[in-house]
């Protein structure tokens, strides 16, 4: 059989674009890419370049984009802060202007915007392939990647996985992971306050895809039931002035919604495994990282070898 690359020379913009077979395929190759030694010199990418375009922060997302690149012999270059560009002054330099530019940069771009659709937007000018590192309520596709290839090593498969989650069920991450799963036979317990309800659009998609969708009232009731727990707060942060915030107005969040040691030593499955895109406010407690449970370490380790795979399939050559 040819060998099949989907990703070559094209954008990374939405877990959509993925079937199951392209799924399974990605996570054999990160699994082959765990593998390598970290000291291993590669040249896989040697001359290519990554451009960052990051109008959002990120802790995460951009640097381990950077990191896979320059693991594979490649280079980088960009921006973390839009102020630090044309699009951040008077001028509000255009998205579509922009990615005209970066296209001569560099061989791929990695975008992060506040605005949904707005890797879509950049895409549809850029000249070169573009990695959507999440665009406002859109979508996040290589997070989803990591979390689902972590919950895959985990429990050896994916296929008919419970999956309890919890928090703010409108992010991104939340789609992107949802819409992953929906060629798995999945079951979802959506535990989030009403104002947070998951978007009735996907959940109609995910029941005709054939998963089972159900709302729970608490953790505590769904995790007894659950192979994966997927974490997202429900108190954010004023991002304006986070860090000036006295401490009587740090997050509390509501015990429905928080995973604690405590509540993991109850009754819940041995092999549980607990996923957080991070960064945590309190609904994700410290003393779960020392447990078998905690998977968020994890997924950080392998999302710079799902980053890794992902560059050099786009860059295939
Ligand atoms: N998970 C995630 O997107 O983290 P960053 O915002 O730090 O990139």
């Amino acid at each position: 059989m040819p060998y099949r690359n989907t990703l070559q020379g094209t954008d990374l913009l939405s877990m959509r674009q993925f079937e199951r077979t392209d799924l399974e395929d990605i996570f054999d190759h990160v699994q082959k890419a765990t593998k390598r030694s970290r000291k291993e010199s590669l040249r896989i990418l040697d001359g290519r370049i990554l451009v960052s375009a990051f109008y959002q922060n990120s802790t995460r997302t951009r640097l381990s984009h950077e990191s896979a690149m320059l693991r594979l012999g490649g280079r980088v270059t960009g921006f973390a802060d839009p102020a630090s560009t044309r699009a951040g002054d008077y001028f509000q330099e255009s998205l579509g202007d922009i990615a005209t530019m970066l296209s001569n940069y560099g061989d791929v771009i990695v975008i992060r915007h506040p605005q949904t659709g707005a890797a879509n937007e950049f895409a549809a000018h850029a000249e070169i392939p573009v990695i959507n590192a999440g665009d406002g309520w859109g979508e996040h596709p290589t997070q989803a990647l990591a979390d689902l290839y972590t919950a895959r090593e985990h429990h050896g498969g994916l296929q008919g996985t419970t999956w309890a989650l919890s928090g703010d069920l409108r992010m991104r991450t939340m789609r992107s992971v949802m819409l992953g799963l929906r060629h798995y036979g999945c079951t979802f317990l959506m535990v989030h306050p009403d104002e947070m309800s998951p978007d009735p659009e996907l959940v109609r998609e995910l029941r005709s895809s054939g998963c089972d969708v159900q709302r729970m009232a608490s953790l505590e009731e769904a995790l007894p039931l659950s192979d994966v727990a997927y974490l997202e707060p429900v108190v954010q942060p004023d991002y304006a002035v986070g860090r000036d915030l006295p401490p009587d107005t740090k997050p509390c969040t509501p015990p429905a919604y928080k995973v604690t040691r405590g509540l993991l030593e109850q009754a819940v499955r041995p092999d549980l495994l607990v996923l957080h895109s991070l960064p945590r406010q309190d609904e994700l407690s410290t003393d779960v990282d020392p447990t078998p449970h905690n998977g968020y370490w994890r997924e950080a380790a392998s999302g710079v070898h799902v980053k890794m795979v992902l560059l050099e399939r786009m860059l295939w050559s």
